[in-house]
């Protein structure tokens, strides 16, 4: 398989980011300027020559999809539009996806010693955002001005978890309200100290966990955990949504779900659904009642055959987890039977939630004749040359030609139990598939999401009935209006 660098290469760097031009106003860069006698709260007028726009250092979470990859950069061009009217010095903007190691630049940590060694002398913060964030500049250095540039300061708009969270490992489980991490969607920022102070840190005690699971929590977890409790400072102006108070907000995100034409047509859209014997009762009445009548291809996989779902066994001996040979098994079958009549396969559980008439939206900014593996992304042993995948909770979306290119590939399983999502972003890995990650797909229950959070989301998917009525769920997230109307309809006949 394809192992990345751990170590980024100097000369790589250099060729894919240009130097930031040199301020006019280096006089008042922090290492210059004596911090301790202006004090914090001085008049903005005194401190509008102190930041300028060529001081911040933009980050966008960008992907190399050829759809992600446009949006990034048209808005790496808003920034930069916006930063010629105001300033003589423009800002460095980042794209993410083109930073090295390639696999693991977009959890940051990988980034930080090359953030620090390129601009720890010339800029004061590192802003980060999203490919739909939207930055006001002008009100975005009003704001950052209000922070003193030579502390260290983790800024940014703060969620909290309502319940301890299988997402963050249960962390703080007696009081989960109490530890404040960053909703990326407004964008966050972390002034030059605390990234030096960052580098250092992660020298000598890099992030333990193999996973990355929710990358907000965990950086927020690590800097407070390794920077003597250091916390995100809630920042009124990084917003989430264009809400009422839209005029105070240096930022704000396109919350819609993106749509870039007419939605992929039901019939070109495979839905194959993995099951066993065990929860043929329990958990195919729950798809049946609510998603399943959205779908025109789909089946059932089992180790069974129950004709009154019906179910396909596929043949492969049951396992309590893993599942690798079953999905292998079913993405063999869908290139003999399903190949040439349908452009795009996803692959559930069976106690996956989803809304396919939000998949066929979504799909419609997708290319069907690239290799597009889609979800939501985690992250495996990303500190020393891991691979990201597509978590099978939340779906796993395949166009027609990422199907080609595995099946073409030796790639396969190591065991029938082996983790078959995580087998899945080894081969893709090693095949030069990125996965697109889509914040839209939950690998966990909307309980196990911040509410501030999933307020900017049309969710996809969501995953797991523990603990919750599954077609509740159903209905209140992921339901369109008429089927919302039909249950209704069906409930009331049903009381009567
Ligand atoms: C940063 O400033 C130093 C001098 O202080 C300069 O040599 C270097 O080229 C600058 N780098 C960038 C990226 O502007
Ligand atoms: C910075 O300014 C303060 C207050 O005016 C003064 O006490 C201090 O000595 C100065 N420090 C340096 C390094 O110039
Ligand atoms: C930024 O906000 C200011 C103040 O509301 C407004 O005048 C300006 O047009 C905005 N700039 C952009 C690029 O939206």
């Amino acid at each position: 398989m394809l192992l990345c660098n751990c170590l980024p290469s100097a000369v790589l760097f250099l060729s894919c980011c240009l130097p930031t031009l040199i301020s006019n106003v280096v006089a008042f860069n922090s290492d210059d300027v004596n911090q301790s006698s202006q004090k914090f709260g001085q008049t903005e007028a005194q401190n509008q020559i102190i930041l300028d726009v060529g001081e911040i250092v933009f980050v966008i979470q960008s992907q190399s999809n050829s759809f992600h990859k446009k949006r990034a950069e048209d808005l790496k061009e808003n920034i930069l539009k916006q930063a010629a009217v105001s300033s003589k010095k423009l800002p460095e903007v980042l794209l993410i996806d083109e930073l090295e190691p390639s696999q693991s630049a977009w959890t940051i940590f990988p980034a930080i010693p090359y953030f620090a060694d390129s601009y720890g002398r010339n800029s004061s913060w590192i802003f980060f955002c999203e490919e739909e964030t939207t930055i006001n500049l002008s009100k975005l250095l009003m704001t950052l001005q209000k922070f003193q540039k030579s502390k260290n300061w983790f800024l940014g708009k703060a969620l909290h978890d309502e319940e301890s969270t299988i997402i963050h490992h249960y962390a703080f489980t007696e009081n989960p309200s109490v530890f404040k991490y960053p909703d990326f969607a407004a964008g966050w920022a972390l002034s030059m100290p605390l990234v030096k102070r960052l580098y250092d840190v992660l020298r000598r005690d890099p992030p333990s966990s193999d996973f990355t699971i929710d990358l907000k929590h965990e950086i927020a977890l690590y800097i407070w955990k390794k920077l003597d409790g250091q916390e995100l400072t809630h920042v009124k102006q990084f917003c989430s949504s264009t809400s009422s108070k839209a005029a105070e907000c240096a930022t704000t995100f396109n919350s819609g779900l993106p749509v870039c034409g007419s939605p992929v047509q039901k019939e070109d859209i495979f839905v194959a659904i993995k099951t066993c014997k065990k929860f043929h009762k329990d958990r195919i009445p729950v798809v049946k009642k609510t998603w399943e009548r959205q779908a025109v291809h789909y089946e059932y996989y089992s180790d069974y055959a129950d004709n009154t779902i019906p179910t396909t066994d596929l043949r492969i001996p049951n396992v309590e987890r893993g599942h690798c040979g079953k999905t292998f098994a079913i993405l063999e079958r869908f290139m003999k039977l399903y190949f040439e009549r349908t452009t795009w396969l996803i692959i559930v559980d069976d106690d996956t939630l989803i809304s396919l008439p939000r998949l066929q939206k979504l799909l419609s900014c997708y290319n069907p004749h690239e290799a597009v593996f889609l979800g939501e992304r985690y992250g495996y042993g990303l500190q020393a040359g891991g691979y990201n995948y597509i978590t099978g909770g939340g779906g796993m979306v395949f166009s027609r030609e990422a199907v080609r290119k595995l099946m073409n590939s030796k790639c396969q399983c190591y065991s029938n139990d082996a983790p078959d999502d995580m087998v899945l972003g080894m081969c893709f890995s090693s095949l030069g598939i990125t996965p697109t990650h889509s914040p839209l797909f939950h690998q966990a229950r909307p309980a196990d999401y911040a509410k501030d959070y999933l307020a900017h989301q049309i969710p996809v998917s969501f995953h797991k009935h523990w603990n919750i009525d599954p077609i509740k769920v159903y209905y209140k997230w992921l339901a369109q209006d008429e089927e919302k109307q039909q249950h209704r309809q069906r409930n009331m006949k049903h009381e009567l």
